[in-house]
């Protein structure tokens, strides 16, 4: 059949400069913009890499056919490249046009529901659903070229150092990584499912025991939770595992890596962050994932505020409470309405307020009874500059904590430098913490992760006290990636299981299988696993994970792009032996 060969692409439209000036070229892409302009005809054509300005003259011999062409409309233009006389210094195709001799319509377009350039004015939804429009923005374009390299830059760094890039199933078992499961139910062994990995946990722990060493992955990872900005139900880790070191081996592996990731977009990192104890961060930040830009660390003034002889303050003391507060300069900035604005969101996130000292006009005030002349001795015994604020939030110990860390995190983003990168590794964390809802221990990690050696005899006498050897790393406040090392000792996870409560029965249905590979000669191991598009969000600078996923989920878990979860054919859920309650 004879078939109509397609002109050769000589260029991508972004990429045309000064150096073809005088050549004659044929470039493809989607029309940006078409505008008529005194005779003239400007269409902006772009590709991939960019957008370079196509003009159609008077000597253009089928001028109808341009009249026929749409935005979005796909086109081939071939023609020569001229100097253009009043240069556009903004993009790289400035200087230059491209004068057409020829152009073929490929492909018309529908009005689009809205422009690829102007994604960032259509709601969300509607993003979604054409997403394939969305993704022709510019700066979409960019995400996911960054997004490639990251990972090819993963990849590399990792074979060569002697990992193996090895998949493990998506049909599986479940995982216990403390969100719902995804489950998918078998046709054959009806009333049975599958479970989707919330990560390949449990199968790269068994790659060590099968003596691999090193290992990793791209995993696609699934997790039934609550979404945010920076949590889909549908993520990728690069997942690391590695026999016979110390974690202090695996942060020098994984730092190396992240600077590696972060010079692709010209960021220069010093590697050797900072080791902090989880202790550390809760006193001293209110977060175990402590945003390191924002110069400010929690006090302690429970001691100090006595002098007030605040019934309120006195009340929470005595009623086992601390005070715990954030010193924060400008004090003059901190109107009425601002300081109720700060109390009352203390009080949407479950406190009781925050209480405001300050120095005014008309001397020292306080948002509770106190005298000035206590309050100026306050801020002198404490070396508080006169201009600084005091925000005081009295409550039981943790939650004193978790709301002065909001606080620091609303109030202090003001103060720092959004440009630096704060790496941070956060270890020591307690082996478990106490559901109270179900009356026992629950992993801070997961099931698998050791506790301190040195600490094994507390098991029995004071669980709770127990720290695990498991670590975090957090870059500006955000969890990146987290691991730990693994229980290689038949004993010691089982009594771990019996801590969590598992029954026999439990072990041995939901986990069996592991730990029966624990019985032939599991090696020392440990590992990680880091978000990979959390990474390449906080690279792009954006500020959701939506934007660096190609096809994302709405945060109520919907694709609105095919418009699944759907309803299935009764003749499929009979296959499945599945009955829907209505
Ligand atoms: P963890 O559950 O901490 O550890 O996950 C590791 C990293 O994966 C990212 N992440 C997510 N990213 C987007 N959407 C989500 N819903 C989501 N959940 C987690 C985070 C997180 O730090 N198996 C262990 C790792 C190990 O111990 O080796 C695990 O999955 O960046």
């Amino acid at each position: 059949m004879a078939e109509r060969k397609m002109l050769k692409r000589t260029q991508y439209c972004g990429k045309v400069n000064e150096e073809y000036i005088g050549k004659t070229i044929t470039v493809y892409g989607w029309v940006n913009r078409k505008r008529e302009l005194g005779g003239l005809t400007f269409i902006d054509l772009r590709d991939r890499e960019g957008i370079i300005q196509v003009v159609v003259n008077e000597s253009f011999s089928d001028p109808k056919s341009i009249k026929k062409i749409g935005n979005e409309y796909v086109i081939s233009a071939t023609g020569k490249v001229i100097a253009r006389s009043n240069p556009n210094p903004d993009i790289y195709t400035g200087k230059i046009e491209l004068v057409a001799e020829s152009i073929e319509i490929l492909s018309v377009s529908e009005v689009p529901p809205f422009y690829p350039e102007s994604n960032k004015d259509v709601s969300d939804e509607l993003r979604f659903k054409y997403r394939y429009i969305d993704l022709r923005n510019q700066q979409m374009q960019e995400n996911f070229r960054i997004r490639s390299r990251v990972a090819m830059v993963a990849r590399n760094y990792l074979a060569d150092r002697g990992f193996l890039e090895i998949e493990t199933p998506i049909l599986s078992k479940a995982t216990p990584e403390g969100a719902r499961d995804y489950l998918v139910p078998s046709r054959v062994y009806k009333g049975k499912v599958f479970a989707l990995p919330q990560s390949p946990q449990l199968f790269k722990q068994m790659l060590m025991v099968s003596g691999f060493e090193r290992y990793f992955q791209l995993a696609k990872c699934f997790r039934d939770e609550d979404l945010r900005a920076d949590r889909q139900p549908e993520f990728t880790q690069i997942d690391i595992e590695m026999s016979f070191t110390e974690p202090e081996e695996l942060f020098e592996i994984i730092e190396g890596m992240v600077k590696e990731i972060f010079a692709l977009t010209g960021k220069t990192i010093q590697t050797g962050f900072r080791i902090m104890p989880y202790d550390e961060a809760m006193n001293d930040y209110g977060s175990d994932k402590p945003d390191l830009r924002i110069p400010y660390k929690i006090k302690d003034f429970t001691e100090e505020v006595k002098r007030f002889n605040s019934a309120i303050l006195n009340g929470i003391i005595e009623n086992n409470g601390k005070i715990k507060a954030l010193v924060l300069p400008d004090a003059a900035q901190y109107s009425r309405k601002v300081l109720d604005d700060i109390n009352n969101y203390i009080k949407e996130i479950g406190g009781k307020g925050a209480i405001w000292i300050k120095n005014t006009e008309n001397g020292f005030k306080a948002s509770i009874k106190a005298e000035a002349s206590d309050i100026e001795a306050f801020y002198k015994d404490n070396n508080i500059a006169p201009d600084h604020i005091v925000f005081l939030i009295g409550e039981v110990p943790e939650k004193a904590l978790f709301l002065a860390g909001k606080l620091r995190e609303r109030l202090g983003a003001s103060f720092m430098d959004k440009n630096r990168l704060e790496f941070l590794w956060v270890v020591d964390f307690p082996m478990f913490f106490y559901n109270e809802d179900e009356q026992r221990f629950d992993s801070n990690h997961h099931p698998f992760t050791s506790p301190n050696l040195d600490e094994l005899d507390k098991l029995d006498t004071d669980p709770i006290s127990v720290k695990s050897i498991a670590y975090d790393i957090v870059l500006n406040g955000i969890e990146i990636g987290g691991g730990s090392r693994r229980i290689n000792d038949i004993e010691l996870q089982r009594k771990v299981f019996q801590l969590l409560k598992f029954s026999d029965t439990e072990i041995e249905e939901k986990f069996g299988f592991f730990v029966n590979a624990l019985r032939f000669g599991a090696p020392p191991h440990l590992g990680i696993a880091l978000g990979l598009d959390r990474i390449v969000m906080l690279l792009t600078g954006g500020d959701s994970i939506r934007e660096v996923i190609a096809f994302p989920k709405t945060t109520s878990s919907l694709c609105l792009l095919s418009g699944s979860p759907s309803e299935v054919a009764d003749k499929q859920l009979d296959e499945l032996g599945i009955q829907v309650k209505k």
